[in-house]
């Protein structure tokens, strides 16, 4: 493998992106993504994949990039939909919006034999998402393929190795989106591949094998991100690396006692549980908004943290270090990863960075698909590799409004009911998500001839890849109803329950 040969992705907006990574990454080749206004050539760049976005070239505030400048790296340019446009439109072409547009699975013709295509039928099936068209390429530009709406699909100037295709080839409905990914990274950029997110781990803890005498903590939740970064950081420091949970109050039905019995079964010896459920209940009381309930929740949890972290030097001495479970996207969705990505959400593990410690996360840029096939590779049990995320901040995320002792009862146990019934029909791993929420709408029902005034209960059953989009899950009727069914008659408070229909973006997976 090339010494950290990676590609970069520069993000131009589109929901696809991150999978653009994901698939170069799954490919062998370390890949990041990037923004147009301040991404970073080195010498370990092998290639740049332009991304596509919900803008056209032409219009006003269009994201841009300096070509002439990407150029003059003279690496390897791929652009993918809004990507192709760009190299079109900055280079000479012509780009219109079209009347009609191609969307979802279409006709790919190849029409000249090329290294970009190589291995892929004259004929087959790609995935495109666009309005805007190439109507002519810029000089110097060969044509390698064409659809019924794009005379103009594949583009290719080999002297300046730059490339574009309309369609997206990181998604799955492109039949030979893998071939053309592949192409591009090892015919045309001359990766060597042999990445494997194994080795990241393995080069942290070489990196870092020095530290076995000093000691670090973590708060683990019983997640697969926690969970592996524990694993990781177990092989630096041994017996003197201390977990730490804190029960919030605000964890599932259950959930203390599996975290507890897991550990055990991993051969932990130093897991301190801490019950703070009453400093939390007290601390939200009366917090309605989301974003002050997300910066309450992590200062209180860093607070526990501390004081745990002081009785534990009292009695082990100095700690230096502190792991974490962070996840690329978390860095991303945090705006952490870049001064031009939005804060959607703030993930408390990003937020609070702690002065106190060294921060080790073993885990910063993978995604958790990556962690998934790490957790497999240690070992570790099923039930913790398919588990799904469960956020930080707990069922305070959940539960819309005021947070009460008898709405979080409400909510923990429709979501045991919840989450029984998606097992039942073993659809918890095609999900990547499955939750109740709590809202603080309330609305009239009729209970045994008697009229009621409760609340309702929005359930949440999502598909995705990374979090980073998600689309809702469409669950069989029948199923549906049983949860429904359920909840109206086992948990009391509660007189209607709604199915979320709808996708990430706009709408996010978590409520709050
Ligand atoms: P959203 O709601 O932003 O969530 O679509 C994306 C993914 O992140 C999880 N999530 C969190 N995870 N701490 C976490 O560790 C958090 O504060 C947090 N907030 C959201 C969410 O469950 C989903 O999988």
């Amino acid at each position: 493998m090339a010494d950290k040969e990676k590609v970069i992705v520069i993000d131009f907006g589109s929901q696809y992106t991150h999978l653009i990574a994901q698939k170069v990454r799954s490919l062998g080749v370390y890949s990041e993504v990037q923004h147009p206004e301040d991404y970073i050539v080195d010498d370990n760049v092998k290639g740049i994949i332009l991304s596509g976005s919900p803008y056209s070239v032409y219009e006003e505030g269009a994201p841009k990039i300096d070509l002439d400048k990407l150029l003059r790296f003279r690496i390897p340019i791929l652009g993918i939909c809004y990507g192709l446009h760009l190299i079109a439109y900055e280079l000479g072409g012509r780009v219109y919006r079209s009347e009609r547009g191609e969307y979802g699975r279409t006709e790919l013709l190849i029409s000249s034999r090329h290294p970009l295509v190589e291995g892929i039928p004259r004929k087959s099936i790609v995935w495109m998402s666009h309005k805007d068209i190439v109507a002519t390429v810029p000089d110097k530009f060969r044509v390698l393929g064409y659809t019924g709406g794009s005379k103009i699909a594949i583009i290719a100037n080999d002297k300046q190795k730059i490339y574009g295709v309309q369609f997206h080839p990181e998604v799955e409905h492109t039949r030979y989106g893998v071939n053309f990914l592949r192409n591009f990274l090892f015919n045309i950029c001359g990766c060597s591949g042999g990445w494997n997110p194994i080795n990241v781990v393995n080069e942290f803890i070489n990196a870092h094998k020095d530290l076995k005498k000093e000691k670090a903590i973590v708060a683990v939740s019983g997640g697969i991100d926690s969970t592996v970064t524990a694993i990781i950081l177990r092989k630096i420091f041994g017996d003197n690396l201390h977990l730490i949970f804190i029960d919030t109050g605000l964890l599932r039905y259950g959930e203390k006692d599996w975290v507890v019995k897991l550990f055990k079964k991993l051969g932990f010896e130093n897991l301190h549980v801490i019950d703070a459920s009453e400093r939390f209940l007290e601390a939200l009381n009366g917090v309605r908004r989301p974003e002050v309930k997300r910066r309450i929740f992590s200062e209180l949890f860093y607070k526990i943290f501390e004081e745990e972290a002081d009785k534990l030097e009292r009695k082990y001495g100095k700690i230096k270090y502190l792991g974490q479970g962070t996840l690329y996207p978390d860095r991303v969705e945090s705006g952490a990863t870049s001064r031009y990505t939005d804060r959607i959400k703030s993930h408390h593990n990003v937020i609070v960075r702690s002065k106190r410690f060294i921060i080790l996360e073993p885990l910063k840029d993978l995604y958790k698909n990556e962690v998934r096939k790490i957790a497999r590779a240690l070992g570790l049990p099923k039930e913790v590799c398919i588990r799904h995320p469960f956020p930080g901040p707990g069922l305070a995320v959940r539960i819309i409004g005021n947070i009460t002792r008898r709405r979080i009862e409400i909510l923990r146990k429709a979501d045991k009911i919840v989450e029984e019934t998606i097992r039942k029909y073993e659809l918890y791993e095609d999900l990547w998500q499955v939750f109740p929420v709590l809202l603080t709408l309330r609305s009239v029902g009729v209970k045994g001839d008697k009229r009621s005034y409760e609340y309702i209960i929005a359930i949440r059953a999502v598909k995705s890849v990374d979090a980073m989009t998600a689309e809702f899950a469409k669950l069989p009727w029948h199923i549906l109803e049983e949860i429904a069914n359920r909840i109206l008659n086992e948990v009391e408070g509660v007189n209607r329950v709604l199915y979320d229909i709808s996708n990430k973006p706009p709408a996010t997976i978590e409520y709050e």
